[in-house]
């Protein structure tokens, strides 16, 4: 079968993670790279693949089967739009889109075409939440009572340019949190009340640096989200999980910890922690690591982009799903703003 045809739109850090992925990914080729930026170019030119200025006329010149769009949040829908409308299959990168009212016209569109949008929150595709998640539904952990989710990262100033600082496209809860809160909702189910806080006292930027989020799902359980990109610390995600070793490093610490009825689970160190009899807290735990063949998520979520372009699978994040995860973004915002606990039902687009 001839390899797949995949341009990437917009090709700055996170496109070029990309443009580097496609090269390892079996059965896809880089196709093209679109970028108004000429500084693109010479990226284009060093993979010997086509350069487009405008997303247009990449989506007229027909090199392309599916599409990466990696360009900045408030250009998801404008390109998605055109993207489905042409038929493309469409990897988003994250947050879907840089609003509600966006994410449901992005979803509409979905449904109107029947053309498939994969979100990139690519940490479903990791091993690690692979054996987290499979170990939950088998019930080891039991019924999930808390989670601590912790994203406790500083950022250089020079990332805070352009789109980062801009009220609606920038600041952690869009660019990080979401990944945390998809993680969340993969593991416990949809989100029922978010109360939170929000501060830009560190960076004093027009989009907050610091926040506090307390969320209960509908299923039962209650998270706490402590998000900063403005204070030094090693725990996080991105800074742990060794998902992507060319940017950051990997801190030998735990970013998320899981407590359910009958175990504990800390990621990504994918720790399970049981008494040997009844939970006791006078009793000491053992601990143990669940069994995980560790992999490339970004190859993977490539790999089953291919699939979901080729109608062999369902997207395992849909629109639908990142439009679930934007409300709960949005209910974090809105919560914060007007100093109240905010119930997702509300917010429904
Ligand atoms: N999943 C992840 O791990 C991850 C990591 C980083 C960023 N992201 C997401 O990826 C997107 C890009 O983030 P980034 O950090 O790479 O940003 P960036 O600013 O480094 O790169 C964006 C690129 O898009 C180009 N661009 C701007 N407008 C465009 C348009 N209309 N059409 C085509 N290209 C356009 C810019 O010139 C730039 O080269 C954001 O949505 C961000 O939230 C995801």
């Amino acid at each position: 079968m001839a390899d797949l045809r995949i341009a990437v739109i917009g090709a700055g850090i996170i496109g070029r993670t990309h443009i580097e992925t496609l090269g390892r990914v079996e059965g896809m080729a880089l196709s093209a790279i679109a970028d108004p930026d000429p500084a693109a170019k010479a990226l284009a030119d060093a993979r010997g693949v086509p350069f487009f200025a405008e997303a247009a006329d990449l989506i007229a010149a027909r090199v392309a089967d599916a599409v990466v769009v990696a360009a900045p949040n408030d250009a998801h829908l404008p390109l998605g739009l055109e993207l489905l409308a042409a038929g493309l299959p469409v990897l988003m990168e994250k947050p879907v889109t840089a609003s509600l009212a966006e994410g449901a016209e992005l979803v509409a569109a979905v449904e109107r075409t029947g053309v498939p949008v994969l979100v990139g929150h690519h940490r479903r595709h990791n091993p690690i939440i692979k054996a987290a998640k499979a170990a939950i539904e088998a019930g080891e952990i039991g019924e999930l009572v808390t989670a601590t989710v912790m994203s406790v990262l500083t950022k250089p100033a020079p990332y805070f340019a352009a789109w980062r600082v801009v009220a609606g496209q920038g600041g952690p809860l869009l660019i990080n949190t979401t990944h945390e809160i998809d993680l969340l909702r993969h593991f416990f189910g949809p989100v029922a009340q978010v109360t939170a806080v929000t501060s830009n006292a560190q960076r004093d930027l027009p989009v907050e640096d610091t926040a506090a989020a307390i969320l209960s799902f509908e299923r039962g359980g209650l998270a706490t989200i402590t998000q900063t990109d403005a204070a030094a610390g090693p725990w996080a995600w991105d800074v742990t999980a060794g998902e992507n070793l060319a940017r950051f490093p990997a801190h030998d610490t735990i970013a998320h910890a899981y407590a359910g009825t009958k175990a504990a689970l800390s990621l990504p160190d994918l720790s399970l922690w049981r008494h040997p009899g009844p939970p006791d807290w006078t009793v000491e735990m053992r601990r143990t690591a669940l069994p995980h063949t560790p992999g490339d998520a970004y190859v993977a979520q490539l790999a089953h982009f291919g699939a979901v372009a080729r109608g062999e699978a369902e997207p395992l994040n849909s629109a639908a799903d990142g439009l679930g995860t934007m409300t709960v973004v949005e209910a974090i915002r809105r919560s914060a703003a007007e100093a109240r606990q905010v119930s997702v039902a509300e917010l429904a687009p």
